[in-house]
């Protein structure tokens, strides 16, 4: 569906960096409260756990939803320093796992992307072996004790199958067991959302029952804006050659005139649609070359590629902040899904 003949077209080169006015425009039209009894008198509540660049804080921002934030929590003193910058969480925990449940406030909207690292294909996949898999333990005590309103879990696509489907199935089964929610879960794409990148992960919505006036709908895919806009054509950086390993595979000879963004660790040679769509972001392999400009990604360009307005700050050095951005979830994303989810809710529980 993606994929079309490339041979034909050229970047235009555009000296303005046109992202940040799309962002702001798809923002703005999707921007209302919906969430219907929250008003600036009574303001949603929202907590995050292994927060990293606290995206949902940034979504709900977006939506122009009257919210307080009531908790975060990274373990990661870089991760720390960004959500200082940016954001005042009531109180900002440490280790999650290390905190007592009476010290948690009260939340109306509870997410977390608890670490992806033991599930990610890309991993060795010792899944809950790994102490960090075990962190939904904990996300599930929050949902337990806190009883929010709505909760989102993210997490990478391999938690599908790790063991052979059965971690998946212990963590829905243990949401389901509470039966105060109506729990579902989808795979969603970043690129299906407005956004040109190329991320698929598992998204687990948890509605609380007597709030839940009827099933989710997930959000309906839209066009995607074009991934040449996404290239900070101001960033002249420092040009460095692309590793003769790229230049030679027969995939980037077809498409080299088109091409923008490569990661230069998939010695795969899939940059198939490298045209249209960047590919994921991950830490492990920050290698993203910009083709166009010879020169590697910068962290601007990684933001907008997540979803990411203009003007949020970022404290870290630049091989830092890569990795934040890369283990981030995609605002665009969040922003579509957190409007899907307020469109389920009853403004009051006791409505018919
Ligand atoms: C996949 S990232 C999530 C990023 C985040 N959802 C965002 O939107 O930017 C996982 C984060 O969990 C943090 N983390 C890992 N163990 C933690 C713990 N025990 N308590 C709090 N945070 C933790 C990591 O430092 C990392 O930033």
């Amino acid at each position: 569906m993606r994929q079309k003949n490339t041979r034909d077209r050229v970047v235009p080169i555009q000296k303005d960096a046109t992202a940040p006015r799309i962002i702001k425009k798809m923002y703005q039209d999707l921007a209302q409260n919906d969430w219907g009894a929250f008003t600036s008198e009574r303001s949603l509540r929202v907590g995050t756990d292994c927060s990293g660049m606290d995206a949902p804080i940034v979504a709900l921002q977006q939506l122009k939803i009257p919210f307080s934030h009531e908790f975060s929590s990274e373990i990661d003193q870089h991760c720390v320093a960004t959500i200082r910058a940016n954001f005042a969480p009531k109180v900002l925990f440490g280790d999650m796992t290390k905190r007592r449940i009476q010290d948690i406030p009260d939340i109306d909207l509870y997410v977390c992307g608890f670490p992806c690292q033991p599930f990610s294909m890309i991993g060795k996949r010792k899944g809950v072996e790994d102490p960090r898999g075990t962190l939904f333990w904990e996300c599930l005590r929050v949902i337990r004790n806190k009883k929010p309103m709505v909760f989102v879990l993210e997490n990478v696509r391999g938690l599908l199958s790790i063991d052979r489907g059965n971690t998946f199935r212990n963590i829905m089964n243990a949401l389901e067991s509470m039966q105060t929610y109506r729990t579902d879960w989808k795979i969603l794409n970043t690129c299906d959302y407005g956004i040109p990148q190329s991320r698929k992960r598992i998204f687990i919505v948890g509605i609380r029952k007597d709030m839940c006036r009827r099933p989710l709908q997930w959000p309906r895919p839209v066009t995607c804006a074009p991934l040449e806009h996404f290239v900070d054509w101001r960033d002249e950086g420092n040009v460095k050659t692309l590793p003769h390993f790229v230049q030679g595979t027969a995939v980037f000879h077809a498409t080299q005139r088109s091409v923008v963004f490569v990661n230069l660790s998939d010695k795969h040679n899939a940059h198939v649609n490298a045209d249209v769509l960047c590919p994921c972001l991950l830490t492990c392999a920050h290698n993203y070359y910009c083709v166009p400009m010879k020169r590697y990604m910068t962290p601007t360009e990684m933001r907008w590629l997540q979803g990411f307005p203009a003007g949020f700050v970022d404290p870290n050095s630049k091989s830092r902040s890569q990795q934040l951005i890369a283990n981030t979830m995609s605002v665009n994303v969040l922003v579509f899904l957190f409007k899907s989810i307020a469109q389920t809710l009853r403004s009051d529980p006791d409505e018919d």
